[in-house]
């Protein structure tokens, strides 16, 4: 099982409508997909057509000071054939406040996932809007992360820092994380200050990906119903720019599946150069919000 963290500090820049769209359109492409939400708003679970938890959810896996009482396969939901969900409630803000005095407390997530690992080919996480422990949970379990931003210069500021935390990330407690790329969303190729920050993400060498996601009303109706646009506007555009997407992320589902098993040398190697990379962007993230 591959693991992805859809991940911004920023807010409002499209995670939870990036994971599920994406998740549902590699589980129409035949991959075995569990979507994790992991936020306490659980945008993804109401998107998804789940109005209660009914006291099983990821908070009831996670625990908080003391060990969850439940494993992650006794909240799973099944959506549809090759479509999990494991969802999430606001208990999960207690969680995160109570895993602070746990032992271990970035690695209880990855530890989870674990018990389901040969059951699903891919774990689409959605996280939170911030940069706690719910975020660092799911950037520890993650093999790739792909990154949702809203072209604007305000949120280009905050892209350095999440950044920087990625490479921290990488220096450390998750050194094979890999940088799936940034998707720029709500895109319009018409307003000069998206163009100007797509200028500034391409001139800085962030790691932009080529599809694009554009605004579109379809979007946000297709959520109502628990839907996506892929199968509710299937003609609409955004359908199409989803598409291209998840080819993106099937690249690098492939790439990672025919590579060669990583060795201990390999993975201190990737630690030294995680760390290397954090002083990089560390200096890069300063010049970079200057430049915006
Ligand atoms: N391409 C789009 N066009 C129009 N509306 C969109 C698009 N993508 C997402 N939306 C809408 O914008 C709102 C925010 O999107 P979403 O919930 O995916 O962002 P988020 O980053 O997960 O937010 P949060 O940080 O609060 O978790 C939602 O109402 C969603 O339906
Ligand atoms: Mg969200």
């Amino acid at each position: 099982m591959r693991t992805i963290a859809v991940a911004n500090h920023k807010g409002g820049t499209g995670k939870t409508t990036t994971a599920h769209t994406v998740g549902v359109v590699l589980g129409n492409r035949g991959y075995r997909v569990l979507l994790v939400d992991s936020d306490p708003q659980s945008s993804l679970t109401l998107a998804c057509g789940v109005a209660s938890t009914q006291g099983r959810s990821l908070a009831n896996v996670l625990g908080g000071a003391e060990e969850g009482e439940l494993s992650l396969a006794e909240v799973v939901r099944l959506l549809s054939p090759g479509l999990d969900l494991v969802p999430a409630d606001v208990g999960l803000a207690s969680s995160e406040l109570g895993l602070m005095v746990r032992m271990g407390r970035e690695n209880v997530l990855k530890e989870a996932l674990g018990e389901v690992n040969g059951r699903y080919d891919v774990c689409i996480i959605d996280c939170p809007p911030s940069l706690g422990l719910l975020t660092v949970n799911a950037l520890t379990a993650a093999h790739g992360v792909l990154i949702p931003t809203q072209p604007q210069i305000a949120d280009l500021r905050g892209l350095g820092l999440f950044l920087l935390t990625i490479a921290r990330i990488q220096g450390g407690l998750n050194p094979g994380l890999e940088t799936i790329g940034i998707v720029a969303t709500f895109y319009d190729r018409r307003l000069i200050h998206h163009r100007r920050a797509m200028k500034s993400m391409r001139n800085a060498s962030l790691p932009l990906l080529p599809t694009t996601v554009g605004r579109s009303v379809r979007v946000a109706e297709s959520s109502v119903t628990s839907e996506t646009v892929v199968t509710y506007a299937k003609d609409n555009p955004r359908a199409q720019e989803y598409e291209a997407l998840t080819d993106e992320v099937v690249g690098w589902l492939e790439k990672a599946r025919t590579g060669s098993p990583i060795s201990l040398h390999q993975l201190s190697r990737r630690m030294q150069v995680g760390r290397q990379r954090s002083a990089r962007i560390e200096q890069r993230s300063s010049t970079f919000a200057q430049m915006c």
